[in-house]
């Protein structure tokens, strides 16, 4: 059980008091913002003792500036919604279009600009959310909670619960940026990537779904066996000109749950991180729109010098009756799990 802390983060611009929360399993920590829920820092233990492995910002105005979504919890739907708009149960929801025509990661306000409330539990640490109806145009109060544990055995756990008073669409994500290197090493090096898809949902110019799906057989996305990243990124592809790297949902399982599955092992730095899950798909983005961001630190984040590892419900869904669903039909529980083991290779 982890040994759980609090203390203050600030206050955002509009003056509401912000927390971190720090959790101890072993050699292991962890430190949560309550704004946006996001991970701060994942400290574990390497070989000149301690390297936290996700990028993130020093300040919480330098939070609140930024668009990246660093470690930070996406809702109410992760990723893209064509169009920015849907229909459900015969109405038409308007949303925001915030990335070209595309609504992406809940819109202009989302969950990872929202103070959540926290408090600890058997030595996790519970986020909650009250979303009320029609907030970023979705339909229904949604109550959402999130548990983050750690445990020594280099386990981050992510739990995701939801529930709403009417059907609505859910897709709840965490955005955090890994470089086993270190958040501050500036490349990715020879680090390695494994993600064991036979698919990727294929898009278009505008990272929007076409609702093919894509075999990987013969393309840079056969992440089947360990692939050197960059050695990924410099192949041609017309998918990864248009992502500007890999910026792909890879598919996972056809149905919106199943069984907890190995999606995704990276590899470097002497470390090994294993990203387990629930989920149907996981976006594998190589950060491709940071340009010497200014992190934690006085850290400078590079162009493509760390990668997210997504796990949701594929993108677009509600716009594809070939994809699992997104939609959370009111009164029902949406559950989903994905962990994070970091171990020394
Ligand atoms: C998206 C990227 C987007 C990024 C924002 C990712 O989940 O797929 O296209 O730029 O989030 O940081």
């Amino acid at each position: 059980m982890a040994n759980v802390s609090c203390q203050s983060f600030g206050k955002t611009k509009e003056g509401q008091e912000v927390d971190l929360w720090t959790l101890c399993a072993g050699d292991y920590s962890i430190q949560v913002l309550t704004y946006g829920g996001i991970l701060r820092s994942f400290c574990v233990p390497a070989a000149e003792g301690s390297r936290d492995i996700v990028l993130g910002c020093e300040t919480l105005g330098e939070y609140e500036a930024q668009d990246r979504y660093f470690g930070a919890l996406i809702g109410r739907v992760a990723n893209r919604i064509g169009g920015a708009c849907f229909d459900l149960n015969g109405k038409h929801y308007p949303l925001a279009a915030n990335n070209g025509p595309n609504c992406l990661h809940g819109g202009l306000r989302g969950f990872d600009r929202a103070v959540w409330e926290a408090r600890e539990e058997d030595g996790s640490l519970v986020l909650t959310l009250h979303s009320p109806d029609g907030e970023e145009g979705f339909p229904g109060t949604l109550e959402v909670q999130v548990t983050y544990s750690l445990t020594e055995d280099g386990t981050l756990t992510l739990d995701y619960q939801a529930r709403s008073d009417q059907d609505t669409l859910c897709n709840l994500t965490n955005h955090s940026y890994f470089n086993l290197l270190g958040h501050a090493h500036g490349s990715l090096g020879d680090q390695k990537i494994q993600i064991l898809a036979d698919a990727i949902t294929e898009m278009d110019e505008n990272s929007t779904p076409t609702g093919t799906i894509l075999p990987v057989e013969g393309t840079p996305f056969d992440l089947r066996e360990p692939v050197e990243i960059g050695k990924g990124l410099a192949m041609d592809h017309i998918q990864l000109k248009m992502g500007n790297g890999y910026d792909h949902n890879f598919v996972l399982h056809h149905q919106p749950k199943g069984p907890m599955k190995l999606a995704a092992r990276a590899t470097g730095g002497g470390l090994c991180l294993e990203c387990w899950t629930t989920q149907p798909g996981i976006q594998f983005y190589t950060a491709n729109f940071l340009e010497g961001d200014a992190g934690k630190g006085g850290a400078c984040y590079g162009f493509r010098s760390a990668y997210c590892l997504e796990t949701q419900i594929w993108p677009d869904a509600i716009h594809h009756s070939n994809f699992p669903s997104v939609v959370l039909r009111g009164g029902e529980n949406y559950h989903h799990t994905t962990t994070y083991r970091v171990t020394a290779l």
